[in-house]
């Protein structure tokens, strides 16, 4: 088990090129699947939820080569159709594998993803549309028993809520199956572009990703392609709090800036300088943070609820209150009480968090409860008087790629202790 040592109190300078998107490449790695040849996907970052997809690739047959960032999958020796138990555990995502597993080989069988620190992560929309797709989902004490016994056929699918998860399952059922799929109220996050432009580059004829309708024609089979993920924008806005709160100013590159107009405004709102180039962003904190009125998580393009957690902790030494509505998950505010430990005032009600101010934060011993609740520890021990030990950092890891070498690029005094 590892911890993070952090000495608070040194504003962050310096240039940082961003990670690829986890949320792109665990999608983008579960549809090389469907490839009848190799795919080399470029700018995946080194996480453990990557890991875990190459050993559910691996795990079913296919083959894969990690060289830095760059991973090739060749998945024509696939010859299973079921993920264990353990695997399925390791990741939330895992569901992702339902659909490319069950449009290459007919049969899928795993067990429900685990529910997770973010309360009940259901899966109902995913499998009301993989059955509108042809699939028979028997549900039998956890293990989901997938069949289609004549294959997938398309339908038009309206989405209660636009799900970026079964956005992305309906997407790879229906790349290849028999007739057209329309999906309504579809998640329009910028990973469900990067993954339709993907699989539109292995041969599918997908059409208005990024919008709410989008419109699948099946083909008889995809190739395998060269892609490189798209920039994490969760973990550019995650850096930029790191920043704000320190007071430093950094230079963020490989960012894609249109990814992050969601959340701009709330970082000017606090008081910060904000300059913009082709790829990269420069954010200057202000001497002290103003408090930011009122923060709605929404489906994108609205505010990202995975950005909430590390710009609530940036808002902690705030010189006023700041609101938080986290609209999404329904328990994604565990991260409050652990920043508490380190002096915040945050007082939480159900999806509201009212978080006020206070001059100063204190090192402590913090536990993270899940991956971005743990990153927005960090940026708080990066402001904190005095040293914080933060542990839990597997949870961390799940989501940015070696984060201690990262800040102290950026003149944080930060160390891993196994
Ligand atoms: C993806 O999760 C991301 N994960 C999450 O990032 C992100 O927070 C989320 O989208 C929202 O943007 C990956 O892409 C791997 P959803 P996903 O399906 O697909 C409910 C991170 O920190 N729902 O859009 O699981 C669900 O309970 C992670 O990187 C159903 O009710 O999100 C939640 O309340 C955390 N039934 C809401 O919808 C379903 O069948 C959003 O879920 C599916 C979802």
């Amino acid at each position: 088990m590892s911890i993070l040592n952090i000495e608070g109190g040194r504003p962050l300078t310096g240039k940082l090129p961003v990670q690829g998107a986890k949320n792109s490449a665990l999608p983008v790695l579960a549809s090389s699947i469907l490839c009848e040849t190799c795919s080399v996907i470029h700018n995946c970052p080194r996480l453990s939820d990557v890991d875990a997809s190459l050993r559910i690739l691996e795990c079913l047959g296919c083959s894969v080569k990690q060289e830095a960032d760059t991973i090739t999958v060749d998945s024509s020796g696939i010859n299973r159709f079921d993920i264990p138990d353990n695997l399925m555990r390791e990741m939330r995502s895992s569901i992702v594998f339902l659909g490319p597993v069950c449009a290459k080989l007919g049969r899928a069988r795993l067990s429900f993803p685990g529910g997770c620190e973010l309360g009940p992560r259901p899966i109902d929309l995913h499998l009301s549309a993989l059955r509108q797709l042809g699939l028979t989902i028997e549900e039998d004490h956890g293990w989901l028993d997938c069949t289609a016994k004549k294959g997938l056929r398309g339908a038009d699918i309206a989405l209660s809520f636009p799900s970026v998860g079964a956005t992305e399952n309906i997407m790879l059922a229906a790349a290849t199956a028999r007739g057209n799929t329309v999906i309504v109220n579809a998640a329009r996050e910028p990973e469900i572009s990067d993954l339709a432009d993907f699989l539109n580059k292995c041969g599918a004829k997908i059409s208005g990703a990024g919008e709410s309708v989008i419109t699948i024609k099946g083909v008889d089979s995809l190739h395998g392609c060269e892609h490189c993920v798209i920039p994490d924008r969760i973990v550019a806005a995650t850096f930029m709090a790191a920043a704000a709160i320190t007071g430093g100013e950094i230079c963020l590159t490989n960012v894609n800036i249109s990814h992050l107009s969601p959340v701009l405004p709330v970082f000017i709102e606090a008081g910060c300088e904000i300059s913009t180039h082709q790829d990269s962003l420069v954010i200057r904190g202000p001497v002290k943070l103003k408090p930011v009125k009122c923060v709605r998580t929404m489906p994108y393009p609205g505010f990202p609820t995975d950005a909430q957690a590390p710009v609530m902790a940036m808002t902690a030494i705030a010189s006023g209150t700041s609101l938080f509505i986290e609209n999404i998950f329904e328990n994604r505010f565990k991260h409050a009480a652990e920043l508490v430990r380190l002096g915040a005032m945050i007082k939480v009600e159900g999806r509201v968090a009212v978080v006020e101010g206070v001059p100063k934060l204190f090192g402590a011993r913090a536990e993270a409860t899940d991956l971005r609740g743990g990153a927005a520890l960090v940026v708080a021990a990066l402001a904190a008087e005095g040293i914080s030990e933060l542990h839990g950092i597997r949870h961390i890891d799940r989501g940015y790629e070696k984060i201690e070498e990262s800040l102290s690029r950026l003149g944080a005094i930060i160390e891993r202790v196994q």
